[in-house]
């Protein structure tokens, strides 16, 4: 029982030492290919030692065949990357569509095989929708950009004066549309000062991002016409107030002044009176009622004689 795990282990040992020589013999440079649909692509298989037969799958296909000769049609192509040398192989794959996405195998004969992975990708649109804007300082704007016809979808990112825009600020959506890819990416953002707004589409088989630039345009905040006209009203409310005010001060004053000036035409009067009743009494003797009562209009001076007999004074003060 021990011995025979001991002969598996053994195998297994031996086995991976044999893999790794193998594929350390056979290289495919890139393992890894993205490239835009009809577009040209290459990968490069290195090969240590001899060798006899070396075959190209893309997909299930075989498409290419290098023995004595290169045996290839159409879009495949292979050439020996010196003129001196097997060592080094260039397959070629020209006007690749997406049916070429997926496994490139390259299998040499008694040396094991490779496989690397083609992604055959198309960049579609890119657009700010609404374009240019102008909007008042401090205004929230809200930008939607729109692209369509991407494979696989591209990863959408913002600049602001191409400074890269943190992505909690805009939401993307997906939108899958046949076997190509639309996506809706809006992104909301405080005008400051004049801005360049950049949406960028990316996808790997793309050098650089396809984008779409607008221009923001900020312009002063426009007068708050309420803030304005409250401040208006409430001036002229404290004006009016204010006025009314001083009038009735006014109006108070010119009445006192007209009360005092009564009080002493009153005074006046009265000694006027004392003065006529002295005179009065030196002819009939008779005595001054000193109880007067001062009407508005009116002033009655009893200057009675004798019981029963009463002389009326009238002054009216108008
Ligand atoms: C590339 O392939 C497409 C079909 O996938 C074909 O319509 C087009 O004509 C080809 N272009 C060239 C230059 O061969
Ligand atoms: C937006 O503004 C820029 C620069 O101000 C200008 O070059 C561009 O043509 C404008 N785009 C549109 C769609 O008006
Ligand atoms: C993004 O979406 C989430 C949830 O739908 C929402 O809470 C958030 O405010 C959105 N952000 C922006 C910048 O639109």
């Amino acid at each position: 029982m021990i011995a025979s795990w001991k002969l598996w282990f053994g195998l297994v040992f031996i086995c991976s030492l044999q893999c790794r020589v193998e594929t350390q013999k056979l290289q495919v440079e890139p393992l890894d290919l993205a490239a835009l649909r009809g577009s040209d692509v290459q990968f490069i298989a290195n090969v240590e030692g001899s060798w006899d037969v070396m075959t190209w799958k893309v997909g299930k296909l075989l498409v290419l065949t290098i023995a004595d000769d290169i045996i290839g049609s159409g879009r495949f192509n292979a050439s020996f990357c010196y003129n001196d040398s097997r060592r080094c192989v260039e397959f070629k794959i020209y006007n690749v569509s997406h049916e070429d996405s997926g496994a490139v195998e390259c299998e040499l004969q008694s040396h094991g095989s490779l496989t690397a992975q083609l992604s055959v990708q198309e960049s579609g649109t890119v657009s700010i929708s609404g374009g240019n804007v102008t909007v008042a300082q401090g205004q929230q704007v809200t930008f939607e950009c729109v692209t369509a016809g991407w494979i696989p979808a591209p990863n959408i990112t913002w600049t602001q004066n191409d400074e890269t825009v943190i992505s909690s600020l805009y939401n993307s959506t997906i939108i899958a549309d046949g076997d190509k890819f639309n996506s809706i990416s809006v992104l909301n953002l405080t005008a400051v000062r004049n801005t360049k707004v950049e949406c960028l589409a990316n996808i790997a088989a793309l050098k650089a991002p396809k984008s779409s630039p607008v221009f923001v345009t900020v312009v002063p905040k426009p007068a708050d016409w309420t803030v304005l006209i409250a401040v208006v009203v409430s001036f002229g409310s404290c004006a009016l107030l204010v006025l009314l005010i001083l009038g009735i001060y006014h109006c108070y004053k010119q009445r006192k002044e007209k009360e005092s000036n009564y009080q002493d035409e009153m005074r006046r009067v009265k000694t006027q009176s004392q003065l006529s009743v002295i005179s009065a009494d030196e002819q009939t003797s008779g005595q001054v009622n000193e109880t007067y009562e001062p009407d508005n209009q009116d002033i009655n001076i009893h200057v009675g004689a004798e019981p029963g007999f009463v002389k009326h004074r009238h002054v009216t003060i108008v």
